[in-house]
């Protein structure tokens, strides 16, 4: 199979669960694939474990924390300098906490901080990289647990009231809102954007949720969808051709669907996006070139 074989396609979280299932399928396909992950050595027996059954040694690592920006930076200019384009940036590595509150190196909240500002300063930082593209795609891995998140703008890092799931659930739909919102701003562009459910996986996830819902996760183990189920969606959008035509849409089963309606509301959408740029220190018109540098 060698359907992938012009595509450059950086995952994060590659190194386990949907996005190492995701990057091995799509280095299986002949793309050259870019591990995005923070644990080197897990990083590093992942990738191996991709070459063996890859046919081809197009597989790299760049290592970045998502709970740090000057990684994420770091990690920015590196793929600026060493590759000549982004066909598919899989926004994938995500995380569930506890019901402690635990804030990022910058002092974000983390589950908003790994799951949704992380994405949003990554792609950021890759859109020059995207636009070489001759038809780059943006996938975003949201969850139906968006369906259950109270938005708040005064209260998005749950300063108050803070509990792992409803952060948890805030972030999925932060990611379906940041996949709107981004898809409108490129309109006009080459780029499509989207935003998936995987399913309810049996991988790592949740593991270190030392909350109920770690709990149930690990209970529900043995009635979820395998890992290789769960990359489905993520494949066919990053594969077919017929999924490069949608754009700013939610996927389940390789299929649209409608996402909640707060999900839904343009206001929230254009909202999150200005708390975003404002938390981050930075304007991101995915129209303009980008200036990538180290902090
Ligand atoms: N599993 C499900 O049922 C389910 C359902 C809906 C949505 N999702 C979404 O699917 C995505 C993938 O989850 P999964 O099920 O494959 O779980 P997983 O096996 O735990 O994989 C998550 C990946 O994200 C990485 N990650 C977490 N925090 C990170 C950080 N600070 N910096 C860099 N990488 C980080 C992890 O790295 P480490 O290995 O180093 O921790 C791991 O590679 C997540 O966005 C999740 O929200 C999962």
């Amino acid at each position: 199979m060698e359907e992938m074989k012009d595509k450059i396609c950086l995952i994060t979280g590659a190194n386990s669960g949907i996005g190492k299932v995701t990057a091995r399928e799509l280095a299986k396909r002949g793309a050259h694939v870019i591990m995005l992950c923070r644990n080197e050595e897990k990083a590093e027996k992942a990738k191996e474990d991709i070459l063996k059954v890859c046919g081809h040694d197009r597989v790299d690592i760049v290592l970045a924390d998502m709970a740090s920006t000057r990684q994420i930076r770091e990690a920015a200019v590196y793929i600026n300098q060493h590759y000549p384009r982004i066909d598919i940036l899989n926004n994938n590595a995500g995380l569930i906490m506890g019901n402690k509150r635990k804030t990022t190196e910058d002092g974000f909240e983390m589950t908003f901080g790994v799951n949704h500002l992380a994405p949003f300063l990554l792609t950021h930082l890759l859109m020059d990289q995207l636009k070489a593209s001759p038809q780059g795609s943006i996938l975003n891995v949201s969850s139906e647990a968006h369906r259950y998140a109270k938005l708040d703008f005064q209260n998005v890092q749950y300063e108050k009231g803070y509990g792992g799931l409803k952060a948890y659930c805030l972030s999925k739909l932060c990611n379906i809102l940041f996949t709107r919102e981004l898809s409108k701003r490129l309109r006009g562009s080459h780029i499509v954007t989207n935003a998936l459910h995987p399913g309810a996986v049996a991988s790592n996830f949740g593991r270190d949720a030392s909350s109920l819902f770690g709990v149930v996760i690990q209970l529900s183990k043995p009635f979820m969808i395998s890992e290789k189920e769960g990359a489905e969606t993520s494949i066919y959008l990053a594969t077919s051709k017929e999924a490069n035509k949608a754009n700013g849409l939610y996927f389940k089963n390789k299929k649209p669907i409608q996402p909640s309606k707060a999900a839904l509301s343009d206001h929230n959408a254009k909202r999150l996006w200005e708390i975003s740029e404002e938390l981050l220190q930075i304007h991101f018109d995915p129209q303009v070139k980008v200036s990538v540098q180290k902090v």
